[in-house]
């Protein structure tokens, strides 16, 4: 039990120091600081966009430079409001929520048992709480609000503020955000007559807007199924309790792909994703221990197969990407709302029939994975506290040890003084460089402070010009996670960087 404790003390707290790393270098602020900040709303800072950037590129590349069959989009974020009726977010898009009486403070019904679960397992009590979860899981399947809200109570599980069971019923909350769409409200005037045209939602996946573009990429694109569509793209999601910093924000970023098949080869196309896609997060050297998959228990409305894979952040494992078998659920009810035709002529011929397959509404295998959950995921692998002491001095360091490809800054160039015509050679380098790949120069204060600044932002390569190089043409370069230097050509500085970021 001390053990687990322990190990539970240091996870928070390496998640602490990586929320107050990502601020003090210039990764993540939260929204709106000067005004006390907006509750789960974060700004990225100057090398917080850039790994983001660059994180979208890797997914972006590897889905459809990599894939012949996949084609890329950006749709509107405002969709007509029917999209959303279609989809059955308007319905379904609920978290079955609870309020407690004293402290009048909202918890989303699974945070809370699964916190207080969490809890459990720390005192030991694993058989306890995997009870407790599987319990859960099954009445969340049956949308059994009674036995969920008896199962808190049995459990006497309280709020965190108040100390108390007093509890309300639970109660479906719909996630969406809306807005007005039109000129603003006027209370002399009626909608119409305002020009008010309707209230829309700000969109909480950007899945729909793949939907409802399918015909049009396809015909346009000439694209034959099998063939996916990609996007990236904001989404928002009135979350209930936002917490665990970027992990559960009310404004996000995903990145998915809707995969279009025949009807009958899902469980084929879901299973091959997933080993796809799985083997994109081993592609950036991330250990296969780290990862697992979480298959669904209650599959959302438009799902017959779901599973998560989950990655293990330093507050325990989460979810950081879903794949779903989302079967023609969403065009099929897009054709029924909108009245257009949803359907695919497939000439190729069916060896059981001998006659071509014909018009079908395609079934769907999507991926779906959060970049802001990918970036806490990247941070987390990455951040790294050094001990480097010695028996003559203490030391040490943090280190944030990302793949080259993602690192917001790829090289460092530093003259070693800011004189006798270093910074001159160096700013030569730079600008040989810059076009290639991104670099940062820097004259101030004294190397060591300098090449810690760079572990810091977790910039791979440093360059460093002296004396030296003014009498062979040489540099030391410095590499980040070995902190060993050797001695280079200038001239090779470039293709030893471009080398490693491929
Ligand atoms: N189109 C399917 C869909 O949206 P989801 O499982 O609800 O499925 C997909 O979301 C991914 O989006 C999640 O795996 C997660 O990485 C990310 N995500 C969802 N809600 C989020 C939130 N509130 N904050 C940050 N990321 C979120």
């Amino acid at each position: 039990m001390a053990n687990d404790s322990k190990k539970h003390e240091s996870s928070t707290s390496k998640f602490q120091s990586i929320i107050s790393h990502c601020k003090e270098y210039g990764f993540v602020f939260p929204g709106s600081e000067i005004y006390d900040g907006l509750q789960a709303v974060y700004d990225y800072g100057q090398w917080g966009s850039e790994l983001k950037k660059n994180i979208k590129d890797y997914w972006w590349k590897s889905m459809t430079q990599m894939h012949e069959n996949i084609i890329g989009i950006d749709a509107a974020i405002f969709m007509h409001p029917t999209t959303w009726k279609a989809s059955g977010h308007v319905d379904n898009f609920n978290d079955p929520m609870i309020d407690n009486k004293d402290s009048k403070k909202r918890y989303r019904v699974d945070h809370l048992i699964e916190d207080y679960a969490q809890k459990l397992n720390a005192e030991s009590k694993i058989q306890e709480a995997e009870q407790l979860l599987d319990e859960m899981n099954s009445l969340l399947a049956k949308d059994d609000f009674e036995s969920l809200k008896k199962l808190i109570v049995d459990n006497k599980i309280k709020c965190s503020i108040s100390g108390t069971c007093n509890w309300t019923d639970i109660r479906q909350f719909n996630l969406m955000f809306s807005t007005e769409f039109g000129s603003t409200e006027s209370s002399e005037k009626g909608p119409e007559e305002n020009g008010l045209a309707n209230i829309v939602y700000l969109r909480p996946e950007t899945a729909q807007g793949i939907f409802v573009n399918f015909l049009n990429v396809q015909k346009s694109g000439r694209m034959k199924i099998p063939f996916g569509i990609a996007q990236i793209g904001k989404a928002f999601r009135n979350e209930i309790v936002a917490r665990q910093f970027i992990f559960r924000m009310r404004e996000f970023e995903q990145m998915e792909m809707q995969f279009f098949i025949r009807p009958g080869t899902q469980k084929e196309w879901y299973e091959r994703w997933k080993e796809t896609r799985m083997n994109w997060h081993l592609s950036l050297g991330i250990s296969n221990d780290k990862y697992r998959f979480h298959d669904h228990v209650k599959l959302a409305h438009y799902a017959d197969a779901a599973c998560d894979i989950e990655y293990e952040f330093p507050i325990g494992f989460k979810e950081v990407e879903g794949i779903h078998s989302r079967t023609d659920f969403d065009l099929k009810n897009h054709q029924e709302y909108s009245k257009k035709k949803m359907q695919y002529f497939d000439n190729d011929v069916d060896p059981a029939t001998g006659k071509p397959y014909g018009n079908y509404i395609p079934y769907v295998i999507e991926t779906s994975i959060g970049l802001d959950r990918m970036f806490l995921l990247v941070m987390s692998e990455a951040y790294t506290e050094e001990d480097l002491s010695t028996s003559e001095k203490q030391d040490s360091r943090v280190v944030l040890k990302f793949p080259p490809s993602l690192a917001p800054v790829k090289l460092a160039i530093l003259p070693l003084v800011k004189k006798d015509g270093l910074p001159e050679i160096a700013r030569k380098i730079m600008d040989d460089c810059k076009s290639s790949f991104r670099c940062f120069y820097e004259e101030k204060d004294t190397i060591g402070k300098r090449y810690r600044r760079m572990d810091a932002i977790g910039t791979p390569f440093c360059v460093t010009v002296d004396q030296q190089t003014k009498e062979d043409n040489t540099v030391t370069i410095r590499h980040r996670d070995t902190m060993q230097q050797e001695r280079i050509p200038a001239d090779q500085v470039k293709k030893i960087v471009a080398g490693s970021i491929i």
